[in-house]
């Protein structure tokens, strides 16, 4: 089997790009990526030499590029994870979420349906989505399969949109797609933009913590490596044409998950109890703020036997080893443009 893993550079990417490759090394795997800001080709070092993996630097908005990929290495499935993936950038520049989001993925479908069309057994065209598509819920509910769509975000309409295309092309050309909607990823590799890595990079550096708002929104989070094998289980066993909900039941809110995670940080880093929290500043809101996101994921235990493997407690204090130990990392993805990302997001605040 030959698959093309989009967006395995990044954060979700580089896992299941790993995972693949070392639970199936019959399998070639092709990472396409364009290596934005968010791509970076050291998520991948440990792996990067094995035979049965390449990797081709390409844009999914090409649309001629990737007819030539497909006719070049005959994939037999697709694991499309590419994206701009991050709320705030979306707020400040909505054009490129719709380019990457919906065009890429356009792109993406329309290459695979001209060639698979004369032979649509055994393939499969995998499009990785997020539980942002649903919106928001109040203090109670649980977002299930059923739930209808309800985007905010910039970011999430894109997603919800890709989504709808993709379902499209299983009704309109018999593509035989599936896809899940995850909810928030924490772990090794993820770009210090996103919540969890910000924050280490920032009480590493003794630097303010800016919470949303008063802190009091609600995120349902997963370790990425369960979301990887997540990914394994729906794209050799799901259903052609359906959906399933992945998510941890692990619900926090913003500000006792920075409080659990000031308080590992202070253990690793040898402070006093109570040293990093110090850092907290409330800053304003996030715009259009979902508040709390919970998902359902039974249909996907039920049917497809999978289950999250690790605690909350303990995937945080992974994660905040992982980063302690490639401060490297941190500093060569913080460096140069991000700089001023972070001026032009927080500056202001
Ligand atoms: P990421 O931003 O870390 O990585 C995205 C990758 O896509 C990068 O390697 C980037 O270079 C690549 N890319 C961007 N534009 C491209 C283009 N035009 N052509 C080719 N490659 C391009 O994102 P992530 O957090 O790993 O998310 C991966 C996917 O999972 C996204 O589709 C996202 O919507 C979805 N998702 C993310 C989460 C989460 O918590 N991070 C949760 C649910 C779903
Ligand atoms: O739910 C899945 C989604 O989770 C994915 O589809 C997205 O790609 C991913 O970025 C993530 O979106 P969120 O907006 O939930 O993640 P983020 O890490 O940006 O923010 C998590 C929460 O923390 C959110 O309520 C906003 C808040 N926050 C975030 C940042 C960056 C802060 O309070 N301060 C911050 O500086």
């Amino acid at each position: 089997m030959h698959i093309l893993v989009t967006g395995g550079a990044g954060f979700i990417g580089s896992h299941v790009v790993r995972h693949f490759l070392r639970n199936y090394p019959s399998y070639t795997i092709t990472n396409l990526d364009a290596l934005t800001y968010a791509g970076n080709l050291e998520n991948l070092r440990d792996v990067e030499s094995l035979p049965n993996y390449r990797f081709v630097k390409g844009d999914i908005t090409d649309g001629d590029f990737l007819r030539r990929l497909f006719q070049e290495h005959a994939f037999d499935g697709v694991i499309h994870l590419a994206a701009e993936s991050h709320v705030d950038r979306s707020i400040a520049s909505p054009t490129e979420f719709v380019v990457t989001n919906v065009l890429g993925t356009v792109n993406l479908l329309n290459a695979a349906k001209s060639f698979w069309q004369s032979d649509l057994e055994g393939k499969r065209f995998y499009h990785i989505s997020t539980d942002e598509v649903y919106g928001s819920l109040g203090k109670e509910g649980i977002f299930t399969e059923q739930t209808p769509y309800d985007p905010h975000s910039p970011y999430s309409a894109s997603k919800a949109s890709s989504d709808h295309f993709v379902r499209a092309y299983h009704d309109t050309f018999a593509l035989p797609v599936v896809i899940s909607n995850c909810s928030n990823n924490y772990g090794a590799c993820q770009f210090p933009e996103k919540l969890i890595p910000l924050f280490i990079n920032n009480i590493r550096q003794n630097k303010p913590l800016p919470v949303y708002g008063k802190g009091e929104n609600v995120r349902d989070w997963l370790w990425v490596e369960d979301h990887a094998r997540a990914i394994d289980v729906i794209f050799h066993r799901g259903k052609n044409g359906e959906t399933y909900n992945i998510g941890g039941h692990n619900e926090w809110t913003n500000i006792a998950l920075i409080r659990l995670l000031c308080r590992i940080m202070d253990e690793k880093l040898g402070r006093t109890a109570g040293e990093s929290e110090q850092l907290v500043t409330y800053v304003t809101d996030r715009a259009g703020h979902d508040l709390r996101y919970a998902i359902d994921s039974s249909k996907l235990q039920r049917e497809l036997g999978w289950v999250p493997s690790i605690s909350f407690e303990k995937g945080l204090e992974l994660t905040v080893e992982w980063y302690l130990a490639n401060q490297e990392w941190l500093d060569n993805v913080t460096s140069g443009g991000y700089q001023r990302y972070y001026e032009e997001i927080y500056g202001g605040r």
